[in-house]
């Protein structure tokens, strides 16, 4: 089978662009995103050749160990975001807007996502929220800031939606579809969404123009996306269904991490070949 376009850093474009995205949708292609919140791992998930990094507010639980999304800030974002955005050369970086940064008015999400362009350094910003929402999408496209409209299971919804629960079963397909709807109308890039069954999802991506990019959702969007700590195994937590496990870095550093303790403690590390010479 031959290797997407996007999928080859080697013949694809330099940097990953918002039309990219659009022709992959158009030619039946797909598309990786991953998460990332630090420069060195932004290295390594460029150089692989996964097309988005998301600087995701997952942060708040994957870096900052809160529970919930709701507490990380923007100024909290714009770190991570400027980590990331230092380490890639050809992804294209998308910022979430957290929990209480753009709710208010359309206005005080131009304001933030304008900050996470010019200070993070990020292409686009990810926006979670509902057809209501619309028009706080508009106001930041018309600023020239790129947008994908966030939706299905909503993290920072997490209190409304009553708990981690998967959306869009039966009849909410329809909402779901106005909301997605909604958005490219009002001019979001792509559309993410979370944690509903693949038909539905299904029906949201023949629905729209715009890719759709999935976590939970199946195989029908045109893009994917996971948290790397997940993906990677280096967390603790019990990781939801939809994710594939392709490493154990939890036991690969905690079994580095013993050897050089053990080596500090016996008096072997540092040995002659890690030592200055007069
Ligand atoms: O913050 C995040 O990592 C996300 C993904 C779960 C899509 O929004």
């Amino acid at each position: 089978m031959p290797q997407p376009y996007l999928g080859n850093p080697d013949k694809g474009p330099s940097r990953i662009r918002i039309h990219h995205l659009q022709q992959a949708k158009d030619r039946g292609e797909k598309f990786a995103m991953l998460t990332a919140y630090d420069v060195m791992m932004a290295e390594i998930f460029d150089s692989a050749g996964i097309e988005i990094l998301l600087v995701g507010d997952s942060a708040a639980n994957t870096v900052l160990g809160y529970s919930s999304t709701l507490p990380i800030t923007l100024d909290e974002m714009l770190v991570f975001t400027k980590a990331v955005a230092n380490g890639t050369k050809r992804a294209m970086v998308v910022a979430d807007l957290p929990f209480g940064s753009y709710e208010q008015s359309p206005a005080q999400a131009v304001e933030s996502a304008v900050r996470l362009l010019k200070e993070g350094g990020a292409h686009a910003v990810k926006m979670e929220g509902t057809a209501q929402y619309a028009a706080h999408v508009k106001a930041m496209v018309l600023a020239g800031v790129p947008v994908i409209g966030h939706i299905g299971f909503t993290p920072q919804a997490e209190h409304a939606l009553g708990g981690y629960r998967v959306q869009g079963r039966g009849d909410a397909v329809e909402q779901m579809k106005t909301d997605a709807l909604a958005f490219q109308d009002a001019g979001a890039f792509a559309i993410l969404i979370e944690m509903v069954p693949s038909d539905a999802a299904a029906q949201v991506d023949a629905a729209l123009r715009v890719p759709t990019v999935g976590i939970g959702a199946g195989s029908a969007t045109t893009g994917q996306v996971l948290v790397w700590q997940d993906m990677l195994g280096l967390g603790e937590r019990r990781t939801p269904r939809f994710v594939k496990k392709y490493a154990d870095l939890r036991s690969v550093v905690g079994q580095a991490v013993s050897e050089y303790h053990q080596d500090v403690l016996n008096g072997s590390f540092p040995s002659a070949e890690y030592e200055f010479k007069e």
